[in-house]
């Protein structure tokens, strides 16, 4: 059965959800689940906007044909050509001979990779600003290179100001009847997926997302329809605020995560004892993770909220714990910059992953090393505490001078 939503009038949303996907891109955990955006407008013409990954084709079909009623499909807009938003385009061209499909120069050298598709005499390819009008409705393309690959682009729909943003604004999550930002808590439920979306997948193109968000700044803009997550239909503000910030590496909060990796318990300790003197100094919103049982990406979702790490790391193998170790090759993977870090190391005979932790976060840019840095000799001890309490008190220092 069809189960589609109306956006506007003449605009639905003809999308689905998965929930039985355990990683996202076989990388990314999805307890929510995840949802793949298509919209569908009608007007003289006809014109969809992208389609869906193969996990949701059979709903995505009948939710197309249900909103259709009968008429052609006359258009199909690829805004992005990675394959969660592609997997349907040669059954659309089957079921609707005359499809004509608009994308740019990279987008139909990559279908032709992907699909290996007959394309004669079905494309329109645009340039920036180049236009497509559908009667009422006239669709506007913006390229917006690597947000999140290279043939992204952005269509603006001038009449009723939408702009279908690909992958930009999404989140993972599944929608679970809620379409619209104002359906649910966003804050409570949303948040924390979509900074970790944002943070893993196009964390790494900051500076792009930010010539993005430039060229986007003089449309008038009135709902944000990405292709994953919610649709925006008010307080766009907090939104743009949110990828300002992420885009630009700058913290959403002035606060601790504190992440640690600890083979018996005793960097656990440590990290315990600077938590707890963190938050009776007043701290707020701490967050603590040990490395070896929480999943990378939402590490580095962390990193994006706050403004001050700490990396507690035994040294194993005489070098850094290895978890830490792909924490932090996953952060300067993903450009991550601008904080300022707190270091413990343990070793039972030989320390050594401080150093080695520091010559990592020197090849990424902005990163600020606190002092002291704390060694813990197999177990926190009298003598640990004098240097964890320093470090407490240096972080509370930095912090106040935010
Ligand atoms: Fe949801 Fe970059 O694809």
């Amino acid at each position: 059965m069809h189960c589609t939503r109306k956006i506007t009038d003449s605009i639905s949303w003809v999308g689905g959800c998965d929930r039985r996907l355990a990683l996202f891109e076989n990388l990314f955990p999805l307890p929510r689940g995840v949802a793949y955006n298509s919209y569908l407008i009608m007007d003289e013409k006809t014109a969809l906007i992208d389609t869906v990954d193969s996990s949701i084709s059979r709903q995505f079909v009948e939710n197309v044909l249900s909103v259709l009623n009968g008429r052609t499909l006359d258009y199909l807009v690829v805004n992005h050509m990675e394959p969660d938003h592609c997997a349907n385009i040669a059954d659309l061209m089957l079921r609707f001979p005359d499809l004509k499909i608009v994308g740019n120069t990279k987008t139909f050298t990559f279908i032709r990779q992907f699909y290996n598709m007959d394309l004669e005499g079905h494309t329109i390819t645009v340039q920036e600003g180049d236009t497509l009008s559908l009667g009422q409705h006239t669709l506007r393309f913006y390229f917006a290179p690597m947000v999140h690959w290279p043939e992204v682009m952005v269509t603006y729909e001038e009449s009723e100001k939408l702009l279908f943003s690909a992958d930009a604004f999404g989140s993972f999550g599944a929608l679970n009847g809620a379409l619209f930002n104002d359906e649910v808590d966003f804050d409570r439920d949303w948040l924390s997926d979509a900074r970790r979306y944002y943070g893993n997948i196009v964390g790494k193109y900051g500076p792009q997302v930010q010539s993005a968000l430039k060229k986007l700044s003089g449309l008038d803009i009135r709902m944000i329809c990405p292709l994953h997550g919610l649709v925006w239909r008010n307080d766009l503000g907090y939104l743009l605020d949110k990828y300002d910030h992420w885009s630009r590496y700058q913290p959403e909060e002035h606060t601790v995560a504190i992440f640690y990796g600890s083979m018996y318990g005793d960097t656990e300790n440590a990290v315990d004892l600077l938590a707890s003197g963190l938050v009776e100094a007043g701290v707020k919103n701490i967050s603590v993770y040990d490395v070896s049982s929480t999943h990378v990406s939402t590490l580095i979702s962390e990193v994006f909220r706050c403004s001050h790490l700490v990396l507690a790391s035994p040294t194993y193998n005489n070098g850094i714990y290895p978890a830490m170790l792909n924490f932090l090759h996953d952060m300067k993977a993903l450009n991550l910059q601008n904080r300022t870090v707190a270091l413990i190391q343990n070793g039972s005979w030989a320390p050594a992953s401080a150093n080695q932790m520091k010559a990592l976060l020197s090849e990424m840019k902005g990163m600020q090393i606190l002092d002291p840095v704390v060694t813990i000799k197999s177990s926190p001890n009298d003598d640990t505490m004098a240097p964890l309490i320093q470090l407490k008190e240096s972080i509370l220092s930095s912090l106040s001078n935010l």
